[in-house]
């Protein structure tokens, strides 16, 4: 506790927030957080290598971008975008799931009892096969959901640039725009400090695997005359089991996020650099192989110590901290949690949540949680690592799958000792300061020139971002349209889905102003096919028609309709046919 003081005094004393922070026990505000650099090493190799913009560097995305592009959208609604994700998982396990009705979140204010945010993690790795790699979600793919302010949080990996994304999902209704935007994410990681996801520790007060947190729920939703024993298809209480995976897997992305700094910043640049770095991952295979038998003391592990001696040079590597103090909002003294009540108590609007400046000005003036509890409070790292730790190596071994390390030694005759050599072997531009792939490691050593039993490298489904639409940053201006505007049927009709689409075949309504809308949606001539009922309704081309029949876009059309006839010929009209070239 004196010491987080400690921390923020160093900051206040800088000047990075005033002295407020000193006299005010409150605590800064997260607005004057987001602009404070995190305790990262500015001089650092990973610093300058992973990007810290908004937008993920160009070819790369987020897996969730991966997993809902290939979903032809967000699905909606929510139980539809957890099935989606459930479905790759080779075991139809559901994901991992609890709620939170007064949490920590910035968007804690709009979930309650009756609404409670939900958290929602996947937990699988699909197996290899012979010509494909499996996706590995543990730890990489986290949804928060607070269905009152329509938004969900999204927090997943990007594989290629070696970093989460934070993103959000707005405007998340039945006919709302559902725009899936990357968040700013100097915001995100006031809270999220490790740029990775964070969760409170045992026993999970706040979650409904507590006894008085499940029976809130439960007795606000009865009252509320909605379904006590679930929500959004998911049950009221869980037992310890839950919030304890979720803990686990959030500590697992955490730790991602600190191997990628390992990687590069414990091995460092030039040949060394390369060398330690192949070391770092035959240990990782030989911990992999053999979890229970692996010996850190034999020359393999003290090997990788002494180069990482050379690469950290004197310096010493920080794990950010993802764990929070465990804490119990029913056991808060009744006037602080009276405050929040009133605020609670405000009718949310359609939308709402951290998306503007605006909306965190909202969120400063909750009352502030004591600073131990607050997500906010610059926390300090959770362990600080030497060349001695190799903990490089067990990174790599959880961001590699089991079937991974099966793979290898299926390709190498089940010799651990011809993986080896494999990893000696691999070209050293695998080796040079990038961030660890483990998708084109897997490549690169499954490969015919690597390894001389592999006739082929395996294929990957989430990496290539070629059929992708440009990915979206949050603060771009709603697109303005006049009443006359030929767009806005299709803004009513439409947009949910074609705008801000991941898949760029399905993108075709973006653009950020009507003119390049309308030149975008124009050359879509399918539009015209999908438009006319009239001829393809009950033939074999029927499925597709637009919107599709079972979404509330299609309801509101066909009711429409019945006023307005004309409807769909005059949203043809806009859409040359192929005759007027
Ligand atoms: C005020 C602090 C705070 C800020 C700012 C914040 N979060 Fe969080 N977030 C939390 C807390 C606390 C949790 C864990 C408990 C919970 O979900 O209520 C969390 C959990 C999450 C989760 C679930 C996975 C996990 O880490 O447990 C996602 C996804 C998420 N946040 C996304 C975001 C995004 C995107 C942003 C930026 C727009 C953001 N968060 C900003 C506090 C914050
Ligand atoms: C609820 C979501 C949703 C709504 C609303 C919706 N679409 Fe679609 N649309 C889709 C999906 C999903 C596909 C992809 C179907 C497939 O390929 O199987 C699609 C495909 C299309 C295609 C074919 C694109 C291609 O390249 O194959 C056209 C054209 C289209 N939609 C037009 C429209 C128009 C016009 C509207 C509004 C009247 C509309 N859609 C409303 C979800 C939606």
């Amino acid at each position: 506790m004196i010491k987080r003081w400690i921390v923020a005094s160093v900051f206040a004393v800088s000047g990075i927030w005033g002295a407020n922070a000193l006299i005010n026990p409150a605590g800064p505000s997260v607005t004057a957080l987001s602009v404070v650099k995190g305790v990262t090493d500015p001089d650092a190799i990973s610093t300058r290598l992973i990007s810290s913009e908004d937008l993920p560097p160009e070819g790369t995305r987020s897996l969730f971008d991966h997993v809902v592009s290939q979903a032809n959208g967000v699905p909606y609604p929510f139980e539809k975008l957890v099935e989606a994700i459930a479905k790759l998982d080779p075991s139809a396990q559901s994901p991992v799931v609890v709620m939170l009705p007064q949490g920590r979140s910035l968007l804690k204010a709009q979930a309650n009892e009756s609404h409670p945010r939900i958290v929602m993690a996947a937990d699988f790795q699909s197996p290899n096969s012979r010509s494909t790699l499996g996706l590995n979600t543990r730890g990489q793919l986290f949804l928060g959901f607070v269905e009152n302010a329509n938004e969900i949080e999204v927090l997943s990996y990007n594989e290629a640039a070696g970093r989460f994304e934070f993103q959000l999902v707005q405007d998340y209704s039945e006919t709302g725009a559902r725009k899936l935007v990357y968040a700013k994410r100097q915001v995100c990681t006031t809270c999220h400090q490790g740029g990775a996801p964070i969760f409170s520790q045992r026993p999970w007060a706040e979650t409904n695997a507590s006894e008085k947190t499940a029976e809130a729920i439960a007795v606000a939703r009865k009252a509320a005359g909605l379904n006590p024993a679930s929500y959004l298809g998911f049950p009221v209480k869980v037992g310890l089991d839950v919030p304890e995976r979720l803990d686990e897997l959030t500590d697992i992305g955490n730790f991602f996020a600190a191997t990628q700094k390992l990687w590069l910043d414990a091995c460092g640049e030039g040949d060394s650099g390369n060398q330690c770095r192949r070391q770092m991952l035959k240990t990782a295979v030989a911990y992999s192989a053999e979890p229970g038998g692996f010996n850190d003391t034999l020359s393999m592990a003290d090997r990788l110590r002494q180069l990482q001696a050379k690469g950290m040079a004197g310096k010493t590597i920080q794990v950010p901290e993802s764990d929070l103090n465990n804490r119990d909002p029913y056991a808060e003294p009744e006037g602080w949690r009276a405050k929040v009540s009133h605020y609670f108590a405000k009718p949310a609007k359609a939308g709402d949540g951290a998306k503007s400046n605006e909306d965190l000005e909202a969120f400063d003036r909750l009352p502030k949680l004591p600073s131990v509890l607050d997500p906010l409070t610059l926390r300090l790292p959770k362990r600080t690592l030497t060349p001695k730790d190799i903990d490089g190596a067990y990174g790599l071994a959880s961001l590699l799958t089991y079937s991974d390390v099966e793979s290898l030694r299926a390709a190498a005759g089940g010799d651990l000792n011809v993986v080896y050599q494999a990893i000696d072997r691999a070209p050293a531009s695998l080796f040079d300061p990038k961030p660890f792939v483990r998708v084109h490691m897997m490549q690169s050593l499954l490969s015919p020139a690597v390894m001389a039993s592999v006739a082929a490298s395996p294929r990957y489904a989430m990496l290539d971002t070629s059929e992708m639409s440009a990915p979206v940053s949050i603060g771009l201006p709603p697109l303005a349209l006049n009443a006359e505007s030929p767009l806005n049927d299709y803004q009513k009709y439409c947009f949910s889905c074609h705008r801000g689409n991941p898949q760029k075949r399905l993108n075709f309504m973006a653009g950020s102003d009507e003119k390049e809308v309308l030149a975008v949606l124009k050359k879509k001539s399918e539009v015209r096919e999908a438009l006319d009922w009239e001829r393809y309704q009950g033939t074999d081309k029927a499925s597709k028609l637009m919107p599709p029949t079972d979404s509330a876009q299609y309801r509101l059309m066909t009711s429409d309709l019945k006023q307005n006839p004309q409807l769909l010929d005059k949203m043809r009209a806009v859409i040359p046919g192929l005759f007027d070239f």
